[in-house]
């Protein structure tokens, strides 16, 4: 029964972005070069794409010639799938900055507490000093920071950290990304704004409320200046990306819950028991090669049902 259970409920998660695409608005989806993904499977465009096995490959370099330089900065670094962004980065000799409270890994860290103003501030500055008149030939900004936190249900969980939840997860997003992508309309180099998002902005899970609206909201965000920067000169590329299920402490965070605060952790406790997380590191690899890919601007991606090869194959 319990493994019925773990199995409706990997489906019902996978089945999250292929809804997106009646929740969100489509695109067509071209891979690389044009060509359309082969699969058995369909996409959120609704296309179809199947998962290569993951290799462990370094990737190479985005831009050849030896001097090229890049700028990665990445909201969330100190853990998790922000931290093993910074572990797998594909680029030769890249700047990363991490913005987060703990800090910690090999990036730059830079304090800030993304549920604050204060914290916002930080970003922009970061933003307006690196990013703007930036001479290298890639600047990415990952917005990976976010919470699950407080677990348990709207009206009844505690007030202020429901509140942070919000403004973490929802508004965020839209105030980083809309700094970023000042900053970046000066320079010349490549941009790219990557938002990573959830399966649970398109499924309703009881005690996530605030954490599934935020990623809903997000994915909006993307889709809408995706179109925006598509039309621009020099845009950036907006890009809106599910990790799937990853075995950082945000998933221990679920597992350890109260099934009165969150009914569906039985699910979550089996899915871990039957190993159907991905771990950090490779996750983070996938997203990286998936940068490389031909995407529409504004994309709506899912890392489980995307065909990808390590940066530079
Ligand atoms: N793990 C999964 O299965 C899964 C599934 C779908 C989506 N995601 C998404 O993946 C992203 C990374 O999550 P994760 O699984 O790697 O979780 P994690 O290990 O808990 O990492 C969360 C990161 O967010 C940062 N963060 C949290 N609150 C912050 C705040 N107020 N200000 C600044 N930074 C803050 C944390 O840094 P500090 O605590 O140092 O500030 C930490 O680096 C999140 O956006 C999450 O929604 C994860």
């Amino acid at each position: 029964m319990a493994g019925a259970v773990a199995v409706a409920g990997a489906v019902a998660i996978s089945m999250v972005a292929h809804r997106a695409v009646a929740q969100l608005g489509s695109a067509p989806a071209l891979g690389a070069g044009g060509r359309r993904f082969e699969s058995d499977q369909p996409d959120q465009f609704g296309v179809f794409c199947a998962l290569s096995p993951f290799a462990t490959r370094r990737s190479q370099p985005v831009a050849s010639g030896g001097m090229s330089t890049q700028l990665v900065i990445i909201s969330g670094a100190s853990s998790g799938i922000g931290r093993s962004l910074v572990e797998t980065c594909p680029y030769p000799s890249p700047t990363i900055i991490d913005l987060s409270r703990r800090g910690g890994g090999a990036a730059e860290h830079l304090f800030a507490d993304l549920s604050t103003p204060a914290g916002w501030d930080t970003a922009q500055a970061t933003f307006d000093s690196r990013v703007a008149g930036f001479e290298g030939d890639r600047v990415v900004f990952i917005h990976n920071a976010g919470t699950l936190n407080p677990i348990g249900f709207a009206g009844d969980v505690d007030q202020s950290a429901y509140q942070a939840n919000v403004l973490l997860n929802s508004a965020a997003p839209q105030i980083l990304g809309d700094a970023f992508l000042r900053a970046a309309a000066k320079t010349t180099a490549r941009s790219d704004l990557v938002l990573i998002g959830s399966g649970a902005a398109t499924k309703a899970y009881r005690g996530w409320s605030a954490y599934g609206a935020g990623k809903a909201a997000s994915a909006q965000w993307a889709l809408t200046v995706g179109l925006e920067q598509a039309d621009q000169a020099n845009g950036s590329h907006v890009w809106w990306i599910a990790p799937g299920l990853v075995a950082t402490s945000m998933q221990a965070d679920v597992r350890m819950s109260q099934e009165d605060s969150f009914p569906d952790v039985e699910m979550f406790r089996q899915l871990h028991e039957d190993d159907e997380l991905e771990e950090p590191g490779v996750v983070a690899a996938r997203l990286w090669a998936v940068l490389e890919q031909d995407h529409p601007n504004g994309a709506i991606l899912d890392l489980r049902n995307l065909d990808w090869q390590p940066t530079g194959a």
